[in-house]
């Protein structure tokens, strides 16, 4: 079966002359065809698992099985075509090109893949995705005539650019309004229907039943709550 799976992470920041460990023996993993919740306090780790499970960042120990293959271990090639490929890493902020319009700046990750489509094609690709993510009356504008709520629509599109096999979406609806929180939801249902596997970093417990697992990180570690999600009312 294609999964994502992190065995045993840790990760360490030196803060000043203080050692912070943040991640301590945190294990998870993502199965294609699967839309799995990850919360977890402010400053608990969160982002920093993503990056490491997307290959933007290496541990200080523990691995990161993509089908069986440590890509902790990758070159910085192998690295890249995991990027490029198979996990596609939506970031909380930010991440938009100023230079460059919408579907210039969602068509980019895809003209380094060595997909050998031409121009024309990657922009009606990067036209269709800003559709799915209702961001097409944004297609033509700059990064700085977007809201956040149109930015995140439009780092959506990006990421799914390359159509990626692993999904990782941290914060997507955070200071989304209730609509499009629900748009962006509704999306991941169907990439998941699609066979993406989809980890979605969220604070909003109204949203959690909408996912197969939710996972919380605390202390380091990652510990599956669904089951008292599910008790909780
Ligand atoms: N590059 C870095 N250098 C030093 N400390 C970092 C770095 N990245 C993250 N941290 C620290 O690691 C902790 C976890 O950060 P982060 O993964 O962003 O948490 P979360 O996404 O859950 O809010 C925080 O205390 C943060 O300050
Ligand atoms: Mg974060």
């Amino acid at each position: 079966m294609e999964e994502l799976r992190a065995e045993g992470l840790c990760k360490r920041f030196l803060r000043g002359k203080r050692e912070v460990k943040v991640l301590q023996d945190a294990s998870l993993c993502l199965g294609r065809g699967e839309l799995v919740f990850l919360t977890g306090e402010s400053g608990s780790g969160k982002t920093t698992l993503l990056k490491i499970l997307a290959g933007l960042l290496k541990p200080d120990g523990g691995r990161v099985l993509v089908n069986g293959r440590d890509s902790t271990a990758f070159t910085e090639d192998e690295c890249c075509d995991l990027r490029q490929r198979v996990v596609s890493y939506l970031p909380q902020q930010l991440g938009l090109l100023e230079a460059l319009t919408a579907v210039q700046n969602v068509a980019l990750p895809a003209m380094f893949s060595g997909d050998k489509a031409q121009c024309k094609e990657l922009y009606s690709r990067a036209t269709a995705l800003l559709d799915r993510t209702g961001a097409l009356a944004l297609r033509d504008a700059c990064p700085a005539e977007l809201s956040g709520g149109e930015t995140k629509r439009v780092l959506l599109a990006r990421a799914l650019m390359t159509a990626p096999r692993f999904l990782l979406a941290d914060e997507p609806t955070a200071d989304l309004d209730r609509e499009s929180a629900a748009d962006f939801l509704r999306l991941f249902a169907a990439l998941r229907a699609q066979g993406t596997g989809v980890l979605v970093v969220t604070h909003d417990w109204s949203q959690l039943r909408a996912a197969d697992r939710v996972l919380q990180l605390r202390a380091g570690t990652v510990r599956d709550v669904t089951q008292e999600i599910g008790n909780s009312g």
